[in-house]
């Protein structure tokens, strides 16, 4: 018989997901069918979007070969009815307080600080880059988490190593472009181009680094199509675009500077966002979503 939720404590939620205590040693990390835009999460949930973000994590654990805190599979027994599918049993380990951001292309923040300061976390660029260009070569540009509802502040290398030390930070700066490589490398090979990504990690007991949290999603993560990628504009986001354009477009009604909670989706635009992420997710794996174990 499998456990209910009930007989797990809540710990704590974030936009996406939910985090339950199973014991001392191991959480429960559910991820919902909630989507974000434009800073808000929306009152439509994309179905099964939690159970394809897990399968993205759970496929990326198993092909990037560095340790991570899974203490079982997508079916683990611990797994509540009804989660299965959209659930992770992990190692509850002490986590580094750092978003650990690698970026191989410069937008969003990125690209704010650099035209601000021509670099980015302190690290400097060349001149002349603009919107969604590709980096010389990636770089570690860490952040600090921001209390829910604010967003997380890059900082320095040399600010990591104040709240660190050196030797952890170069450690995290290390594993974030390794792993950064080997997932750019995988999504290249299928046609899509991971422009940035941000790892967590956690601490094993002799201070070795471990991959936690989700990782390499499309909510980690931005995905753009190498068939469509065009530098000196925004790229369109390979999951959420369909979401942006019609909350941006004419039939939403709504005014993002408003800065009001956008509508309610209509039904064919979570249908296509939902075939959006499975597609996403199948392209990158090359396994069929109708394999993923459901509830
Ligand atoms: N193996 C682990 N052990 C302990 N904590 C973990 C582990 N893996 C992930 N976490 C933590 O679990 C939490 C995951 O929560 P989630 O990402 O939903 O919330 P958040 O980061 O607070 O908010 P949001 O991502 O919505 O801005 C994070 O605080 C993350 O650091
Ligand atoms: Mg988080």
């Amino acid at each position: 018989m499998r456990p209910t939720l009930a007989d797990y404590r809540h710990i704590a939620s974030g936009k996406v997901r939910d985090i339950y205590e199973i014991d001392d040693a191991t959480l429960l990390l559910v991820t919902s069918d909630r989507i974000s835009a434009y800073d808000f999460i929306l009152d439509t949930p994309i179905p099964d979007k939690g159970r394809i973000l897990t399968a993205a994590s759970f496929f990326w654990f198993d092909h990037l070969g560095v340790p991570n805190h899974l203490d079982g599979g997508p079916e683990d027994e611990r797994i509540p009815a009804g989660l299965v599918g959209r659930a992770m049993v992990v190692k509850r380990l002490p986590m580094v307080q750092v978003e650990c951001v690698a970026r191989g292309y410069l937008t969003g923040s990125g690209l704010s600080d650099y035209n601000a300061t021509g670099s980015v976390c302190g690290v400097e660029l060349p001149t002349g880059l603009g919107e969604a260009d590709k980096l010389p070569e990636p770089i570690f540009t860490p952040a600090t988490k921001a209390a829910m509802g604010d967003h997380d502040e890059n900082v320095s290398f040399e600010h990591v190593v104040g709240e660190v030390g050196q030797e952890l930070a170069t450690a995290l700066r290390e594993a974030t472009l390794d792993i950064y490589g080997r997932g750019a490398d995988l999504a290249a090979e299928r046609g899509i181009i991971l422009a940035d990504t941000k790892f967590e990690f956690g601490q094993a007991a002799d201070g070795s680094l471990i991959l936690a949290d989700e990782v390499l999603t499309p909510d980690s993560s931005r995905y753009w199509d190498a068939a469509t990628y065009q530098p000196g504009a925004v790229q369109p986001s390979f999951d959420k675009q369909i979401v942006r354009n019609w909350l941006t477009g004419p039939d939403s009604g709504w005014d993002r500077k408003s800065e009001t909670q956008p509508p309610a989706l209509p039904a064919d635009v979570v249908d296509r966002t939902r075939a959006r992420y499975i597609e996403a997710y199948e392209r990158i794996s090359q396994l069929s979503f109708d394999d993923w174990p459901d509830a």
